[in-house]
Formats: C-alpha cells, sequence, structure tokens
C-alpha cells in the first residue's frame, strides 16, 4: 500500500487559473474549420463559431486563448483581418502549409470567440516582421474608448465599445521563426516595442516577452537582467515584462523521427513520459535565475506553448500537424498540470498547443462531427484546482521503466478551492500495475468524498467510429475510515478525488 499525505495546513501560492490556458493558431485545420466555419455552414455555429467545439470550451473553463501564433503571429498583418469579411486580402501561409489565409478570421471574430468561450484574450503581437506602429495601433484599436484614427476605425467596423486585452505577447520565438534574433538583439527589441503597447483608460495589460526555447538558460538571463521591471526605472526609462515565455514540447525523437501518435510501444511510451517529466527541471533551473533579478517573483512563467509533439497522421497535410491523441497523451498532460501547480509561485500561465486538429489537442472534428480526446478529459478533470490554493501533498513511488527511460510511477497534485474543497489529482503511469493508496489528510477532517478517472491501454483513443471509447467515469470504491482514504488506482490512469470537510 502506498502513503499519500496532504497537508491541509501547509499553503502554497494560489494556482493562477491560467495555468489552463489554451492556444490557436492560424495553423491547419484550427482556427478554419476547427473552430471558424462561418455563418453560412451548414454546421451548426454562431456568429460563425462551432457550436460543438465552443461549448466543450465552456466545459473545462477554459481561462485565457493565445491567438494568432505562434510562428503565424510573426507574419500576421492585423489590418488585413478587419472590415467587410470578403473585401479582406488573401495571403499565403508560408509556414503553415503554404495554404491561402483569406483573413475570415480576424480581431473581431477572435474577441467573438473568447466571449463565448468565456475567456480572456491573450494576443501574440508581430514583432519579427511588422512595425512598432503597427503593433502600437492594433492596441489602440481594441483597447481605446475615445476619439483616435483607430478607435474610430473599429467603431467603422462595428465594434462601439473597446475591448479589454490583459495579456499581450511582444513576439513569438523571436530566437527562431520569429526573426532568427539573438537575445541580446531581441532584449532591445523587446523595450522598444513594449513602450507602445499603451495601457488605455482601465485596460491593464500584462506584457509577456519572448522567452527560452527549452533549456536557453543564456536567454533567460539575458532578458532578466535586461528587461525585468522588478527594480522600477532604469535610467529614467519605464518599461515592464509581466511575463517571461517558455516554449517545451514533450517530442521524443530519435533516428526514426518523432514517432506515430497512436501507434508506439512501450518504449516509446516511457521515452515519452520522461521527457515530459522533464518539464519539472526547466521550470526549476529557469525560476532559479529568475529569482536572482526577481526574488519577489512579479515576473511571470508563461509556459505558453507545451504539448506532445508526433508525426503528422499519415495521409495529412504535413504542414498541418494533425496528431492523433491516446491515453499516453492523458499522462503527459496530467504530469504536466501537476508541475505547472506546483511551481504556481512562478508560472502564472500556460498555453497547451493546440486547441483544435494541431499537436496535442483537446478536440477533433471531421466535417460536422467533433470528438473530445484524452487530454481534454484531463483538462475537466484538473479543473478544479483553478485558483485553487497550492496544499503540501506527497506520495511515496517507484522508479519504473526500462533503464533509459525510468520515471517514479505516481505523480500528484493538492490543491483547496475557496470553498474549502480539496482537488487531489493523480497519474499512475505504470503499464501493468494498479496501486493500492492509503491517503491521509492532516489538517481538515474529510466528510464525503468524490473521485473520476480516466482510464486505458497507452494507446487507447477516440475516434470518429467510436468517439467515446475513452471517457470520464465516476469512481465510488474509495473507503473513508476516520478521515482516512483508500482505493485502488488502476494502471494507466488519471484520477480526480474531492475531499468535502
Ligand atoms: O505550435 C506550433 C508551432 O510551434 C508554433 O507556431 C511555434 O511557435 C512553435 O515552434
Amino acid at each position: 500500500m502506498r502513503k499519500l499525505v496532504i497537508n491541509a495546513e501547509k499553503k502554497g501560492e494560489k494556482i493562477n487559473k491560467n495555468i489552463y490556458g489554451h492556444f490557436a493558431e492560424h495553423l491547419g485545420r484550427c482556427i478554419y474549420e476547427g473552430i471558424f466555419v462561418g455563418e453560412d455552414s451548414p454546421i451548426p455555429n454562431v456568429k460563425g463559431m462551432r457550436t460543438d467545439v465552443v461549448e466543450a470550451l465552456r466545459q473545462i473553463k477554459v481561462p485565457v486563448l493565445r491567438w494568432p501564433g505562434g510562428c503565424f503571429a510573426d507574419e500576421y498583418h492585423w489590418m488585413d483581418g478587419i472590415g467587410p469579411q470578403s473585401e479582406r486580402k488573401r495571403m499565403i501561409n508560408t509556414h503553415w502549409g503554404g495554404v491561402v489565409e483569406d483573413n475570415s478570421f480576424g480581431t473581431h471574430e477572435f474577441m467573438e470567440l473568447c466571449d463565448q468561450v468565456g475567456c480572456a484574450p491573450f494576443i501574440s503581437g508581430n514583432v519579427g516582421s511588422g512595425t512598432v506602429r503597427e503593433m502600437g495601433d492594433w492596441v489602440e484599436y481594441m483597447t481605446f474608448d475615445g476619439i483616435s484614427p483607430m478607435a474610430d476605425l473599429r467603431r467603422a467596423n462595428g465594434r462601439e465599445a473597446p475591448w479589454n486585452v490583459p495579456y499581450f505577447g511582444v513576439g513569438n520565438e523571436n530566437w527562431g521563426c520569429g526573426g532568427n534574433m539573438c537575445v541580446e538583439y531581441y532584449a532591445g527589441v523587446y523595450r522598444h516595442y513594449q513602450t507602445y503597447v499603451r495601457e488605455y483608460g482601465d485596460n491593464k495589460i500584462a506584457k509577456i516577452a519572448c522567452g527560452a526555447n527549452v533549456d536557453d538558460y543564456h536567454w533567460t538571463d539575458v532578458m532578466m537582467n535586461r528587461c525585468h521591471n522588478a527594480t522600477g526605472p532604469i535610467n529614467g526609462i519605464t518599461f515592464r515584462m509581466d511575463g517571461l515565455s517558455l516554449h517545451y514540447y514533450t517530442s521524443p525523437g530519435g533516428p526514426e523521427g518523432r514517432g506515430s501518435a497512436a501507434d508506439f510501444d512501450m518504449y516509446k511510451y516511457f521515452h515519452t513520459m520522461r521527457d515530459a517529466l522533464r518539464m519539472d527541471e526547466l521550470i526549476r533551473e529557469h525560476s532559479r535565475i529568475m529569482d536572482r533579478y526577481d526574488p519577489e517573483k512579479k515576473v511571470g512563467l508563461v509556459v505558453d506553448e507545451w504539448g506532445t509533439w508526433f508525426d503528422v497522421a499519415e495521409g495529412t497535410n504535413p504542414g498541418f500537424l494533425y496528431q492523433q491523441n491516446t491515453m499516453r497523451d492523458a499522462l503527459v498532460a496530467a504530469v504536466t498540470l501537476n508541475i505547472f501547480n506546483s511551481h504556481c509561485d512562478r508560472v502564472s500561465m500556460a498555453n497547451l498547443a493546440q486547441t483544435v486538429n494541431v499537436l496535442q489537442s483537446v478536440i477533433l472534428t471531421q466535417g460536422e462531427e467533433m470528438l473530445l480526446t484524452p487530454t481534454y478529459h484531463v483538462f475537466d478533470l484538473y479543473k478544479g484546482h483553478q485558483d485553487g490554493t497550492l496544499l503540501e501533498s506527497s506520495i511515496e513511488t517507484q522508479h519504473i521503466g526500462p533503464d533509459e527511460y525510468t520515471v517514479p510511477d505516481l505523480h500528484l497534485s493538492a490543491s483547496q478551492g475557496a470553498d474549502d474543497v480539496i482537488h487531489v489529482t493523480l497519474a499512475n503511469l505504470s503499464l501493468d500495475t494498479a496501486q493500492s493508496i492509503c491517503c491521509q489528510v492532516e489538517g481538515q477532517p474529510v466528510s464525503s468524498v468524490q473521485g473520476r478517472i480516466l482510464t486505458g491501454e497507452m494507446d487507447a483513443r477516440n475516434d470518429f467510429d467510436d468517439k467515446d471509447r475513452i471517457k470520464l467515469q465516476t469512481f465510488v470504491d474509495i473507503l473513508v475510515e476516520d478521515g482516512v482514504l483508500q482505493f485502488e488506482i488502476p494502471p494507466c490512469a488519471v484520477m480526480e478525488i474531492k475531499l468535502n470537510a
């Protein structure tokens, strides 16, 4: 029997709900078909947004959505995406499949989507191929309430009131597709561009700088040294960096490539899990550098791209990054979200790549059909952590898996909501061994419990011919005696247990 201990008296920081954020790029079938089908589509929609997809996203309480990219953001000229849809410019989406982008989904449509989903918009500005003026104008267009060329243009395009834009990214992957800059150069560019990301009226904007790729610690060091705002104005010039991003994909490469998303063996499974768990080391190391410059943790680490990245599904456009999603992806999501929770003192936001039909999607669509992936269900299981307070928790583990890819078998997180309910999320990474758990809660009585579980073979997935093969089930086999819980978690499973005082 494994011992799990939760201490309700040892409270950590608040788990920012934005850790449960998502990312939707103009890439493949994410925006077009996956989310936006246009008002004339036979697919049920409200103002062009698929009602089935919007409803599913509401269910998991998506708190924030990043758009329009990704690499696409640094080639996106927002003015091409406003005004009458039929008159909008058509362009080539050079990064993603070379397809025609007709700009029918632009700023107004994105804001409408966020309204329908009930989430906050996180706009990625164009630094790579855009001008400072273009970026400043976009912010003015979206958020200024008075008389100005951009605010007047917004009104002429049918939107009277400004929108609230709480998060703005100053470029994306500027070390790569966003301009191939070295960090010493980008740090100056960041300070320059962010000056014109103005806060009009009550609209407070968290400015998010492009951060490191994986373990590029030099990038974080230079950005923190030159751009962080914890010590106030430098040389009399006020500038701010509220967030610094980090991109890390779980992409178990090898001579044979990343491997198939749906067809893999036990070695690839453990390789993937080991790579996913690396997120903990990356956050620790980047945080250690950030702590040196910003011990008060005012600058958030924003993991605004994460998730699995496997070979594209056979027979699909290689530029569309479409992949299936299995229980392996569910376990990657489970451990990653537990890791984010455990670093909630520094991680202020994270955005899974990407919402629909691209990489580790929560939703797949095929024409008018839609299915929820195993990863979707993990976000459903974990939504109770949003804005909760992290609680100290521990569990006895054993290392499992082949020598080069060993991982701990159990992975845990616990938090307490404003209603005092304790949420425990637990993953069993073993492929063959169930574990009996004895869970002790210190500092709070437990009167009742509710459990839900997601479990299946490592490669089990939902398909359009069987959309509910993998789904959440109520988990009732929990014995509660004198505040101590006993239950068994099956292999390859993710659970949520709610403990009521
Ligand atoms: O999510 C797909 C791509 O991965 C994004 O466009 C880019 O930022 C990253 O390299």
